[in-house]
């Protein structure tokens, strides 16, 4: 077997399955090319404070140059008795460069190192999963501008309600999003905290500078105690948190589009390349996207579960159950992306059948409320009010007709106050036209907010 890197007090070596137990390079050599830039940054600042010298930073960057080179072209060969990305990387480089190799760890342990090593990795999943919510915003926005008078009926309880606009409908969802959005970019600061020269929990004796690595490597902040930068992952939960509320956004979404796309809905249609067939029922088109969407929520919480416990019970400062840390957080990294790139593609070719969806919201006397407010206007106290048209709905369930079809004479019956410009306000259109103020229904509203998104995507 080959001696390893920390193998100087050991009298036999490993046990081979021990080693594949706790080996970590199948997953963490993801962090291979991140890895290279920090050591890189700390190798040119051992030469700047004069621990090594220019010739031994020329070589290491020689060296980690070439590996960059055999890692993207997929010739590196990893090595499981080397544990991890680190060691692999750092084996590979003092076979090419001999002795400048040896020197790049000094001042470091691969606890700091791999501290960095996640932080700069997760910056840059951080920045394209923004880039992809901002991408989703925009897509539904467009559906918002392009549906912003198709009504649709609007549920609480899943029972009709009142009618709203299919556009104030996706906006509701870029509202979301736009949460989504904002905590992203403030966990971003958090994840950009360098942890670098923490060493292995207390520091090192060298004479260090852990802003020059921090400002080389694009680090907002340094971590001010060497305890908590090698012991922090709250970076990490925060990130599967905040994975975990798109999922749970995009879930919602998700149930939506399945229940709209049933037969006895019939609200949207999906292009076919978003859906699947049966093995054995020939007439089917199932909703496959959203279906695995809303299942794959699931496990992005279970990231963040597996995140929040593997934490709790351990002391500071490292500890190796950390290295457990990567695989949740690149699973929601990867459901995260994948999810928001299908929906992005997805939503772009949801079609509103705005025929059915008006059919469907004159059924369960939506404007119910519209007409006990018109009785308001006439001097009726709401709750009287609320009454009489709760005595009017029952009138026009016995019939089995809407209220929109119950002739005056009967309206009047229920109340004197009543006149013919009712019907206008019994209309759908009459309805979510009414609700014309700031966050309403109206469809002028909805363009209105569709202008606002589309100033602030301009100045994004
Ligand atoms: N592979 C390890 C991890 O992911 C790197 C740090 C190991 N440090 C140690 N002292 N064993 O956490």
């Amino acid at each position: 077997a080959k001696k390893k890197a920390w193998s100087g007090r050991f009298s036999e070596p490993v046990d081979a399955f021990v080693l594949r137990y706790t080996a970590s390079v199948d997953f963490d050599k993801r962090m291979a090319l991140v890895d290279i830039d920090g050591s890189v940054a700390h190798a040119t600042m051992l030469e700047k404070v004069g621990v090594i010298s220019a010739k031994d930073l020329e070589d290491i960057k020689r060296g980690m140059a070439q590996i960059r080179e055999e890692i993207q072209s997929g010739k590196f060969e990893w090595q499981l008795e080397l544990e991890d990305v680190h060691l692999n990387i750092e084996a590979r480089l003092t076979a090419l460069i001999g002795d400048a190799g040896k020197r790049l760890h000094t001042g470091r342990s691969r606890n700091d190192q791999v501290a960095t090593d996640i932080r700069l990795y997760l910056r840059g999943e951080v920045d394209e999963i923004i880039n992809r919510v901002e991408h989703l915003q925009e897509v539904l926005v467009a559906q918002a501008e392009k549906n912003y008078n198709v009504i649709m009926p609007g549920f609480t309880h899943m029972q009709v309600a009142q009618p709203v606009t299919f556009g104030h409908h996706m906006l509701a969802y870029v509202e979301m999003l736009e949460r989504d959005r904002a905590r992203l970019i403030d966990l971003r600061h958090r994840v950009n905290s360098s942890p670098l020269g923490s060493a292995a929990l207390a520091g090192t004796t060298y004479p260090i500078d852990r802003e020059y690595t921090a400002k080389l490597l694009g680090f907002e902040t340094v971590s001010q105690n060497s305890l908590d930068g090698v012991s922090d992952r709250d970076f990490a939960i925060e990130f599967c948190a905040a994975a975990s509320l798109i999922m749970m956004h995009i879930s919602r979404l998700s149930e939506e589009l399945v229940i709209w796309m049933s037969q006895r809905f019939g609200f949207i249609k999906l292009p076919d390349r978003f859906t699947t067939g049966s093995s054995i029922m020939p007439q089917k088109k199932n909703p496959d996207v959203p279906e695995t969407a809303r299942g794959k929520s699931g496990r992005v919480y279970g990231d963040l579960m597996a995140m929040l416990n593997l934490m709790k019970g351990t002391p500071l400062a490292y500890n190796k159950d950390f290295q457990e840390d990567k695989e949740p957080v690149f699973d929601a990294i990867d459901t995260v992306k994948d999810t928001l790139r299908a929906f992005c593609d997805m939503m772009a070719g949801v079609e509103p059948q705005a025929e059915t969806m008006h059919q469907a919201a004159q059924m369960g006397f939506p404007t119910a409320t519209d007409l006990a407010d018109y009785l308001v206007r006439h001097g009726v106290p709401f709750r009287t009010a609320h009454d009489i048209v709760g005595q009017t709905v029952r009138a026009a369930a016995e019939r089995n007709c809407g209220l929109e079809q119950l002739p005056l004479e009967v309206l009047q019956g229920f109340c004197d106050k009543i006149e013919s410009d009712v019907y206008s306000v019994l209309s759908l259109e009459g309805s979510v036209n009414a609700r014309n103020h700031l966050g309403g229904t109206a469809p002028n509203q909805v363009l209105a907010q569709t202008k606002r998104w589309e100033k602030i995507f301009a100045e994004r």
